[in-house]
């Protein structure tokens, strides 16, 4: 039997990266894990008691395809709270994570053949999803001056369907202000592209609050999910904001997609989102750990870094060190056991000379890190000075 075309997807670089640190510690030795993009923490203890409870009394079958009412009332009024929006339940669809959002986005906004254009370095999965779906990705080069962030010059005279953006980003944290934003925006809506804006890390954020682009225009599609800033990444539960008008076709797609998204994942994340002390406990420690990595990465030799905005990424740029960042990133694993993730998986042609360090754990966890980084440079005759600053700062 023959597997189609567009079955041809890359594989998740980071998945690979995980395995062979699983691998180092089931041989016995001890890894300490900046590759992995979630959070050490469990589910908020209010979330997991919530489903306890309901557990005791409800079957949990299937809810409608557009999520638990409640949930979606709860999401909107989450607008209010971040963003000063008065945003109508109606429009919001509750998802299998993020990752279900962009195979309902995408389906609902694009035809075969459509071209979608995406940030690079940026979140993979974009990628291949467009892929599989017989969409062509086109990747937009960011600039080091931009802050790795797409501008409205990156798109004007695309063909373009679509333009998709995340802020902040992943792998570089950085994010786009108002303006940035608004640019971008207009330029999609000039170029008749839809736009889409993935606002996963949303609520993780160190200076300034993250812009949605639901406070620019309505004529959009938003992202986020509970997986990062609720820290329930194995729930599998996201949702999608959309135009009232396209309400009913995203509404068909999922009941006939996913019929709705898990019932469990659903009623904890309603309970989620009021543990904002536990939530914001676990933001202490992202803070924390960001100061620690900016000051050690550097003092490490790891020193050409744009500062990140939000999320609990450094992307640091290495190609004076390798110009093969997958066998730095094993080199790194095999001699010091620290996971880190290759840039190649977020940037197939400039990622060779990057790696993305994630500080999403215990802050013991990345003190001894640093350590072991800093060790592994100065081994390699590689420490402070040996590189510069190229990511201008804000
Ligand atoms: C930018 C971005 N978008 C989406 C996802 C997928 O998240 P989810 O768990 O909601 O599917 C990730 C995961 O790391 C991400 O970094």
């Amino acid at each position: 039997m023959r597997n189609s075309r567009r079955s041809q997807v890359d594989p998740f670089i980071v998945m690979d990266v995980m395995e062979a640190a699983r691998r180092a510690e089931e041989a016995g030795r001890d890894v300490i894990h900046m590759e992995v993009g979630q959070p050490g923490t469990p589910a908020p203890e209010g979330a997991r008691q919530a489903l306890t409870a309901a557990m005791a009394g409800d079957a949990m079958g299937y809810t409608v395809a557009l999520g638990l009412p409640a949930l979606r009332r709860r999401i909107a009024r989450l607008y209010g709270e971040w963003y000063d929006i008065d945003l109508s339940p109606s429009r919001v669809v509750v998802t299998p994570g993020s990752s279900g959002a962009f195979i309902l986005a995408f389906t609902a906004l694009f035809d075969a053949g459509d071209h979608v254009g995406i940030g690079a370095p940026g979140y993979p999965s974009y990628r291949q999803i467009l892929k599989a779906l017989d969409l062509v990705p086109v990747d937009i080069e960011t600039a080091a001056e931009n802050r790795l962030q797409p501008v409205p010059a990156d798109l004007t005279g695309r063909d373009l369907s679509g333009v998709m953006v995340a802020s902040p980003a992943n792998p570089t944290g950085t994010m786009l202000d108002r303006a940035a934003l608004a640019g971008l925006m207009a330029t999609a809506s000039d170029l008749g592209a839809s736009f889409i804006s993935d606002e996963i890390y949303h609520g993780i954020e160190y200076d300034r609050r993250a812009v949605s682009a639901l406070e620019i225009s309505d004529d959009c599609y938003v992202i986020n999910s509970f997986s990062k800033y609720f820290s329930m990444t194995g729930w599998r539960i996201g949702w999608m904001v959309v135009p009232e008008d396209h309400v009913r076709v995203v509404e068909r797609l999922a009941q006939n997609l996913f019929i709705c998204p898990p019932h469990a994942s659903q009623v904890a994340a309603l309970a989620a989102m009021d543990c904002g002390p536990e939530l914001q406990a676990n933001m202490d420690v992202y803070r924390a750990n960001r100061a620690l990595m900016l000051a050690g990465l550097p003092q490490a030799g790891f020193d050409r870094i744009a500062p990140p905005d939000g999320a609990f990424y450094v992307y640091a740029d290495v190609s004076h060190l390798t110009d093969d960042s997958r066998a730095f990133a094993a080199e790194i694993l095999e001699t010091v056991g620290v996971a880190v993730t290759p840039g190649l998986d977020f940037d197939p042609v400039r990622g060779a000379g990057t790696i993305r360090f994630s500080y999403a754990r215990s802050t013991a966890d990345i003190e001894e890190g640093l350590r072991r980084l800093t060790r592994f440079m100065a081994d390699r005759g590689a420490g402070p000075a040996a590189g510069k600053r190229v990511f201008p700062e804000r």
